[in-house]
């Protein structure tokens, strides 16, 4: 693999280049996918469409579109120099990636119930962001990303990765709760309650925007910074369709909760 990369970009320096301008181009996608979700909804789960292509299992689609997400990150600290991974930061930032995409690609698809399938080209724009994503942040962490000494105990890290661990925690937990809506066979939908979701409709969103800016937070960079911009705009214009649908669909649906923000949004 260290040969792949080196016939790729002769000089370090190129590579890094690459990287940045891979997050300032995710950024400007953040914003581009900003405009267009204004006029639709993300095309999969309950908005899904056929005018996005043929329907993908939804578990294959989940475990095929987010194994990039782990497999390049895995490749990329086995199979290349990684002159940065001895360093505590790097190593830790490292680890909560991988933690996210353990859970997300070998374990997450497996336990849907009654999930609708995924439209193609929404498979498809998943795996490319994931191989995307994957490279982009472990690259730069394994062999690029330095950190000042006793970073490790600087505020914006221990704030970021408390804010990770919450946040991954949410998000897994309310995944629990919506999974556990429908008994085996069923496909339909009910009112979530427990956990984040007596607060918000988008609990699941809230958790994972929370897991990746604490990320950016204690990782400090335009790449983590970028994914964590990009999940944001995705997730909330998600959290708002799901809490209108619930408004419109149930007229029992609690009236204080919010769509992504507790008590505020
Ligand atoms: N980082 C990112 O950019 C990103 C992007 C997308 C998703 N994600 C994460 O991936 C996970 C899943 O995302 P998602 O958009 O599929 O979440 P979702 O719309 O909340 O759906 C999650 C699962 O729960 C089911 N479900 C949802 N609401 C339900 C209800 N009221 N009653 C019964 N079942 C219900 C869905 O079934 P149906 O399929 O039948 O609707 C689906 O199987 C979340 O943790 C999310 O944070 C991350």
């Amino acid at each position: 693999m260290d040969s792949l990369l080196s016939s790729l970009f002769s000089l370090e320096k190129q590579e890094l280049h690459i990287l940045n301008c891979m997050a300032y181009f995710m950024m400007v996608m953040a914003a581009c996918s900003f405009v267009a979700l204004l006029f639709d909804k993300v095309p999969y789960g309950r908005y899904a469409s056929s005018k996005y292509g043929f329907p993908v299992n939804v578990r294959f689609a989940w475990f095929v579109q987010e194994l990039p997400a782990f497999l390049v990150p895995l490749c990329l600290v086995i199979w290349t120099s990684c002159a940065k991974t001895s360093l505590p930061p790097n190593q830790l930032l490292i680890a909560m990636f991988f933690c996210h995409y353990v859970q997300r690609s070998l374990i997450y698809p497996f336990l849907i119930r009654g999930g609708k399938p995924t439209p193609f080209i929404s498979f498809v724009l998943a795996f490319v962001f994931c191989t995307y994503n994957g490279y982009m942040q472990i690259r730069y962490l394994s062999h690029y990303a330095e950190y000042p000494a006793h970073w490790v105990s600087h505020p914006c890290f221990i704030t970021g990765s408390v804010l990770w661990l919450v946040g991954w925690l949410v998000n897994v937990h309310s995944d629990h709760i919506l999974r556990n809506l429908r008994k085996s066979g069923e496909t339909g939908y009910k009112i979530p309650t427990g956990g984040m979701f007596e607060y918000v409709s988008g609990a699941n969103f809230l958790g994972e925007i929370t897991e990746w800016a604490g990320f950016a937070l204690a990782g400090h960079s335009a790449h983590s910074l970028a994914f964590a911009t990009f999940t944001t705009v995705v997730l909330t214009s998600r959290a708002v369709a799901h809490h209108k649908w619930y408004l419109a669909k149930f007229e029992n649906y609690p009236k204080n909760r919010k769509a992504l923000i507790p008590f505020l949004f």
